[in-house]
């Protein structure tokens, strides 16, 4: 990434908001469930699965926490309608984390439930490192009481991983493995890359040990192939982990590994709050971000020149 790019990301939150709907419009399935359902509708089509994601973070008010868990029953019924191969993920601070644990549990408690009754699974994202031992305790209390049907994201960029893989592994987590996008304070996290890319093939390595089903959610090519040679090496089956992507990054590459035999599953978000994770997907790709930050500064440079 050029300086000039790098100094231009951070000025993207002062983009005005049509200006980033319209650039991130790739990475999100749209604003209604049934954008989400042609989406992955589509991706089953190619052979790939989906995870379906109700938009929607550090929500500040109970009703729209609870209305948030109340639109996943809407994706649990019209996934088993359309028979679609996926299934969903959440954000506790979505469900209330922000607010209180309590009501964050109620809400996550009636997600797997209805999650349950469809004989299908959820997946809790993992959000900033303020909200990582909440997560942990949450899974843990949820699993321990017999909800088989919750699996959990870990994020190489944070020191403590290694350790939480140890600690969780009792359960025999289902655990998406991401490097995280949250930039974390050098004291907790890895900041370097090759650092964060080390961290992630050992706590791989840790998961796959521990006999947990892993989705290895990156489009880091030299990763994608550290984890393939890892898998490979185990003898895994095909249907004993997964890939992960997002939608809207590395579609051809997305493509080919589903051509070459491997389950991968696509992050498909939708819904109204899509603000803040365009935000983050657009700050991933920097060439993107700073297209757009120079064509805005450009604008407001020539109107502040009339
Ligand atoms: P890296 O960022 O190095 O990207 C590798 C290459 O992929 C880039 O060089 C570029 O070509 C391409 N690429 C990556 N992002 C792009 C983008 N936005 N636009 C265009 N090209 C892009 N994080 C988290 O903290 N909590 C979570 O719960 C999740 N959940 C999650 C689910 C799934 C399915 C995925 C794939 C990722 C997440 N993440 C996440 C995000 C993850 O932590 C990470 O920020 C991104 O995947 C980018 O990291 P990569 O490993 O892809 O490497």
């Amino acid at each position: 990434m050029s300086l000039l790019d790098s100094a231009l990301v951070r000025l993207l939150p002062a983009v005005p908001k049509p200006v980033v709907q319209l650039f991130s419009s790739r990475y999100i399935a749209g604003a209604t469930l049934s954008d989400a359902v042609w989406c992955v509708r589509d991706l089953n089509t190619a052979g790939a699965m989906g995870t379906i994601d109700v938009l929607g973070e550090e929500i500040t008010r109970e009703e729209e926490a609870r209305a948030i868990a109340q639109a996943y029953r809407d994706v649990f019924a019209s996934i088993d309608e359309a028979a679609l191969d996926s299934n969903v993920s959440v954000k506790l601070t979505g469900l209330g984390l922000g607010l209180s644990y309590d009501l964050c549990r109620e809400n996550l408690l009636y997600v797997v439930g209805v999650a349950a009754g469809y004989g299908n699974f959820v997946r809790i994202d993992m959000e900033d490192a303020s909200t990582t031992d909440d997560t942990l305790r949450l899974y843990r209390e949820l699993r321990e009481e017999g909800h088989d049907n919750l699996g959990v994201v870990l994020q190489s960029r944070l020191r403590r991983t290694v350790d939480d893989v140890e600690a969780l592994a009792d359960l025999r987590p289902s655990v998406r493995l991401c490097k995280g996008i949250y930039l974390e304070p050098g004291t907790i996290a890895f900041t370097d890359y090759e650092a964060i890319r080390a961290n992630f093939v050992r706590c791989l390595d840790a998961l796959l040990d521990a006999g947990c089903y892993v989705g290895v959610a990156t489009h880091d090519e030299w990763l994608i192939g550290e984890s393939l040679a890892r898998i490979s090496q185990r003898g895994l089956a095909p249907l004993e982990y997964e890939l992960q992507m997002l939608l809207g990054v590395r579609e051809e590459r997305r493509d080919e590994l589903v051509a070459e035999g491997h389950r991968l599953r696509v992050y498909v978000p939708f819904g109204e709050h899509w603000y803040s994770y365009s935000v983050r997907r657009l700050q991933e790709n920097p060439a993107m971000a700073g297209t757009i930050a120079r064509a805005t500064a450009g604008r407001v440079l020539h109107l502040g020149s009339r």
